[in-house]
Parts: C-alpha cells; structure tokens; sequence
C-alpha cells in the first residue's frame, strides 16, 4: 500500500495571542501541494519504520512512529521517501502522521477519533486529515474546509536554513487582529485581488534572525511572483504566478538553490 503525504503552504498567517496551554491562537489559510512524500505500508511481525532521508530520526520521535503508537498498531513496516525538507514551513512530518493514521486505521479497521489523535500528535497534523484549501482557527486544529482556489502556478525556494517551530514562536514581537471566516473566504476566492491580508506574522522575526530569506522573497517577486510569502515559521518561500510559462522562465533564475514548481492540491487527493 503506497499513499502521497503531501506538503502545505499558508496563504496567510496570522498569530492572534498566546494561549494558558503554552500554545498561540492562529488564524491561518491552509492549502495542500503537491510537493509530497511517499508512504509504503506493508505487513510485518514489528513495528519498523524506515527513511531514505538518514537525516530524519526513525526512533520513537518520529511522528508516523507516534502515529502507529497512537493507534496501538505495532505489526506494520512503514518506508518514508522524504522530499519534503524538514523545518522548511511545509508540514513535512505532520503529513507524515495523518498519513500513516489515516491508512493504518483504515488497514487495520480501527475506530477511533483521528482529529482527536491528530492534534496530540501536533498542531497542524488535524489540517492534514482534510487537505485541499482550509481556514483554521485555535492552535490550527479548528478547522473550516474551503472551496479549492483556481489552479496558482507555485515556485517554492527550500533554502538550507531550517527554522525550529517553536523559537519562531518566542521571537514574534506582536500579535495580529483576525479577519474572521466569511473574510478569509472571501480572501480564498480571489488571492490576486486581496494580497494586502496574506500576511505571515512570522515573516518579520524570521527575515531579522535569517535575512537571506527576505532577500529570496524579493528575489521571487523580482522574477515575476505576482505574490511571495514564507510558508509557516518558514524557511521555505513560496512564489505565485499568474502564469505556468513566467513560473518556469522564473525557475530558471535560481540556480544553485533547491527551487521546485508545485501547484495547489485538491482536498480528497
Ligand atoms: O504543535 P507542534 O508540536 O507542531 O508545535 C511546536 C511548538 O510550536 C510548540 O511546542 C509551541 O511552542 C509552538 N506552537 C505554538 N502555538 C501553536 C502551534 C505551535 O505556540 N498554535
């Protein structure tokens, strides 16, 4: 059984107070891509889980290792093929997690509350059950799926620097107001026409402590992106074009740096 765990980018992130449970309150706009990893599950006498990426650890810290715990499964090998860089913004590790608790439950015919499962497993983990475009509120877990937006031309830039989660957190400086649902909706029908409020609070913290990454999303812009924003607490960057063909001439202007065209992914995919 092989399954896509796809990666996600925020159109827009806005963080809105800090919470008593340790966590912040976000309001955010997710979207699935199709930069993704792939998932085998096989059978077994043991629970073994494999990477062909040796920088990712495979012990009990692993998410889709927590996952199969999560569930009580322990007989399953599960083989990850990472193209997904972790600290990139993408959600690499949570798409892992909702991966393998979808397709582990549903191999093994448990039932139980996945959401539930998800987010004791981390924040974003409960977007990636769902997929597609997603307006979340809470830690990112309360969440309301939206109409898919029209096919964007991406370009993502996947620098070297990774960004730990939670020191983004400790360096934001303020919190944003929320633009409620029916906005952000609004927002989600037509990116090009509102690119005033996809905004990504952890675009100022982030840019003092790296600046090389302020500098790619100038460079993005300068290659024709009609919009570039940090994904999540970064490091990756994400470019929209209005274009296919001004997406691939601008692909060219970045060698020496991981760039990948992505496009938006549907939810169900
Ligand atoms: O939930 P997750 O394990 O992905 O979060 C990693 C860290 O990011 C948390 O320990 C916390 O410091 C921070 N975080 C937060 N508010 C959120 C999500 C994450 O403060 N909504």
């Amino acid at each position: 059984m092989r399954a896509r765990s796809y990666a996600k980018i925020n159109w827009s992130l806005r963080v809105t107070g800090r919470r008593s449970d340790g966590f912040h309150d976000l309001e955010t706009l997710f979207q699935t891509i199709s930069l993704h990893d792939t998932l085998t599950f096989a059978r077994a006498e043991r629970l073994e889980v494999t990477c062909d990426d040796a920088s990712i650890p495979v012990d009990e810290t692993n998410l889709v290792v927590r996952a199969a715990r999560a569930l009580g499964v322990d007989a399953v090998k599960i083989h990850i093929e990472k193209r997904i860089p972790p600290g990139g913004g993408l959600g690499g590790g949570s798409s892992n997690a909702a991966t393998a608790l979808k397709v582990l439950s549903a191999m093994f015919g448990i039932d139980a509350s996945l959401p539930e499962i998800a987010l004791s497993l981390g924040s974003d983990v409960p977007f990636f059950l769902v997929g597609g475009t997603a307006f979340a509120t809470g830690r990112g877990d309360v969440l309301t799926p939206l109409a898919g937006v029209p096919p964007v031309p991406l370009l993502l830039l996947l620098p070297e620097e990774k960004v730990l989660t939670r020191e983004a957190f400790r360096a934001l400086r303020s919190f944003s107001a929320p633009l409620g649902l029916e906005r952000s909706r609004a927002v989600a029908g037509d990116l090009y026409a509102h690119q005033g409020e996809l905004v990504n609070d952890f675009e100022a913290p982030v840019f003092e402590m790296l600046p090389r990454l302020r500098e790619l999303r100038e460079r993005l812009l300068g290659a024709g992106a009609s919009w570039a924003r940090m994904s999540g607490s970064g490091s990756t960057l994400v470019g929209a074009f209005r274009e296919t063909a001004s997406r691939d001439a601008a692909l060219q202007r970045f060698s020496g740096l991981r760039a990948e065209p992505a496009g938006c992914v549907a939810r169900g995919a």
